[in-house]
């Protein structure tokens, strides 16, 4: 792919990889934020403790839906030293890692869905720097996965079909983090971290949390909550620490 702009030049290697924050953790996705304010939006949200945001950069081909990509995480990345996660619902995915790394992302989540060659797209990921995440679409098994095991940093199990923000919790989906965290163990791996993403509220957080889900992706409930995004991110990040007292 060309670069005529050298708009990736020099834009690869990391040394870096700053680790995932702690756990468990409630990601605000930008997705809902509103736009005109993205600055202040983030920074309220850290305000009320968020160390983790996901950006969710849609294509209009892999989801029916358009969203931002690399400019937005350019302009971000200056303003916040908090992680930033970037989750790749485009196809063709290769295309851009090196771009999104270059730009500041701290994690990039590709799908099992678009990637020709997951195992080259994750090693691709931590060569440039980055920690790699890998998703799975509510119809994907979590056989689909299995393989990513031994090199994702972090799994996440998509609670909604990717697209759009909004949907209704589907509760099915959360099976896949016990099948995933078993075939860890049977392969003699160290389990990656399990986000969950979509339809995440303080009500289907607990019940994602008592599945194993350790960090929880979610926009509305955050940035629509009542009394914005501090206070909203306030209550959902303590009903996932509560919760995490359930696991015993
Ligand atoms: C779907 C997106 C959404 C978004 C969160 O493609 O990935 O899940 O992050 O949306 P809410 O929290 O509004 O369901």
């Amino acid at each position: 792919m060309g670069d005529p702009g050298g708009y990736f030049a020099g834009r690869g290697d990391r040394a870096d990889r700053r680790p995932v924050p702690p756990l468990p953790a409630v990601v605000p996705s930008l997705l809902a934020a509103d736009f005109v304010r993205l600055g202040e939006e983030v920074a309220a949200a850290e305000e009320a403790g968020a160390r983790w945001f996901q950006l969710d950069v849609m294509d209009g081909h892999f989801v029916p839906n358009l969203s931002f990509g690399v400019p937005v995480l350019e302009s971000l990345r200056p303003a916040t030293d908090s992680f930033l996660d970037a989750h790749l619902m485009i196809t063709a995915p290769h295309t851009l890692l090196e771009a999104f790394a270059g730009a500041g992302a701290d994690l990039i989540t590709i799908h099992a869905e678009a990637s020709e060659d997951p195992r080259r797209d994750l090693e691709t990921i931590r060569g440039l720097g980055c920690q790699c995440g890998f998703a799975v679409s509510p119809p994907t098994p979590a056989s689909a996965a299995v393989d990513a095991l031994e090199i994702a940093d972090l799994v996440l199990v998509m609670t909604v079909n990717p697209g759009f923000g909004g949907q209704r919790f589907m509760p099915k989906t959360l099976a896949k983090i016990g099948e995933l965290r078993e075939a860890a163990s049977r392969r003699g791996v160290s389990p990656p971290v399990f986000q969950v993403d979509g339809g995440i509220d303080s009500d289907t957080a607990a019940v994602a949390a008592r599945a194993g889900a350790q960090s929880y992706v979610a926009g509305s409930s955050v940035f629509r909550g009542a009394g914005g995004a501090g206070p909203s991110f306030r209550r959902l990040q303590s009903t996932v620490e509560e919760a995490r007292h359930w696991e015993g």
